[in-house]
């Protein structure tokens, strides 16, 4: 028998995994299992995000988001609420009013008030943080220009991320809020990121947390670079949490290996080691780390960005604990 993930980092933070539904859909299975031992903290890949709750106006679904929720209730996990107001997985009439025109402000500040007020409500007291806003810098290069040019933008400006925040918090005062995003590391795009932090704080709106996605490589980003990540949202007096990590090991799209190199499972079993220390530093702010996914086979790496193997998690496809593990149970058992 191995040691519990979870209690590894009792002291530091909650250790979690996001999963799909259907991976938990048999709560005794080996699936439900290795979650229940090492997991303290799930969240919903996808069952959260509005094109799930909310696909046609007013007619909410939360079967599947349910399934994942009481599961983790009757296990003792923690959930992470994932997410409320994307430009991804949205579905189109959130935009667009009866006349096939742009939505204005008004119906779109209405229509997102009802979304939340039922999401968040729904489960409030059982989700602790929420992903208020994701992804709402603009993609692209190391230096963003500005929020990212989303319908929600384009129809309601910076006013849709203060709005979103003030919806999430009357409906449940208590979950901690939080804007997330992927490339925090880049010192532009974080600097973005601080910067509408501060001027959302200045104004009282309740956010609380800043959620770094850390979806990242074999080779890059540095450690030190993660570091200066964390280090650079400090002084803001607000909560950090690692909401999506995961480590592909390949450095290009074009790499496709048939079986896992020894060589790279003992880089990247190093790596994540060297990265844990990191966020050990910073564990007085940093509340969680989450993978994005429990295993090498469930993993939207096997996807993304072309159809091929990728063992980017601390668990094999056949469930079994990798030298990624290892390295942050017992460093002495990686070669
Ligand atoms: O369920 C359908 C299935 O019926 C169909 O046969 C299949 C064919 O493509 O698609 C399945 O849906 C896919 C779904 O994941 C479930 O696996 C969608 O195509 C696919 O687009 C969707 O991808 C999700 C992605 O967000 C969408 O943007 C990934 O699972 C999910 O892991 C990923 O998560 C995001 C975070 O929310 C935000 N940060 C980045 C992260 C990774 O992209």
């Amino acid at each position: 028998d191995i040691p519990n993930l979870k209690d590894v980092f009792a002291d530091d933070f909650l250790l979690g995994a996001a999963l799909l539904a259907n991976e938990i859909a048999d709560v005794e299975g080996p699936d439900a299992q290795l979650v229940k031992k090492h997991f303290n903290s799930l969240t919903a890949g996808n069952e959260m995000k509005w094109d799930a709750t909310e696909p046609v106006e007013g007619q909410f679904t939360f079967a599947n988001a349910d399934k994942i929720v009481d599961f983790a209730e009757e296990n003792g996990i923690a959930v992470r609420g994932h997410t409320l107001i994307w430009h991804s997985q949205t579905p189109n009439w959130v935009f667009y009013d009866e006349n096939g025109n742009l939505a204005s402000k008004e119906l779109l500040f209405a229509r997102m008030k009802s979304h939340i007020d039922e999401v968040v409500g729904r489960y409030k007291g059982k989700i602790y943080a929420w992903d208020v806003v994701n992804e709402v810098i603009e993609p692209g290069d190391r230096k963003p220009n500005g929020l990212r040019n989303s319908l929600w933008y384009q129809i309601a400006g910076e006013e849709f991320i203060e709005k979103a925040f003030e919806y999430a918090h009357a409906a449940d005062p208590d979950a901690v809020l939080y804007i997330n995003d992927y490339n925090t590391h880049f010192t532009d795009k974080r600097q973005f990121i601080y910067d509408l932090i501060k001027r959302l704080q200045d104004k009282g709106i309740p956010v609380q947390g800043v959620g770094h996605q850390t979806h990242i490589g074999i080779a890059s980003p540095s450690i030190q670079e993660l570091d200066d990540m964390l280090a650079a949202f400090r002084d803001l007096g607000i909560e950090q949490q690692v909401t999506e990590l995961d480590m592909s090991v390949y450095t290009n799209d074009a790499e496709s290996y048939e079986s896992f190199p020894l060589e790279l499972q003992i880089k990247q079993a190093k790596r994540y080691q060297a990265i844990f220390e990191v966020f050990k530093k910073h564990a007085d702010q940093l509340t969680a780390v989450i993978f994005w996914g429990k295993d090498d086979l469930n993993t939207w790496l096997r996807t993304f960005p072309v159809d091929r193997n990728n063992w980017p998690l601390l668990f094999d496809e056949r469930l079994q604990a990798k030298y990624a593990y290892w390295a942050l149970v017992d460093p002495s058992k990686v070669p």
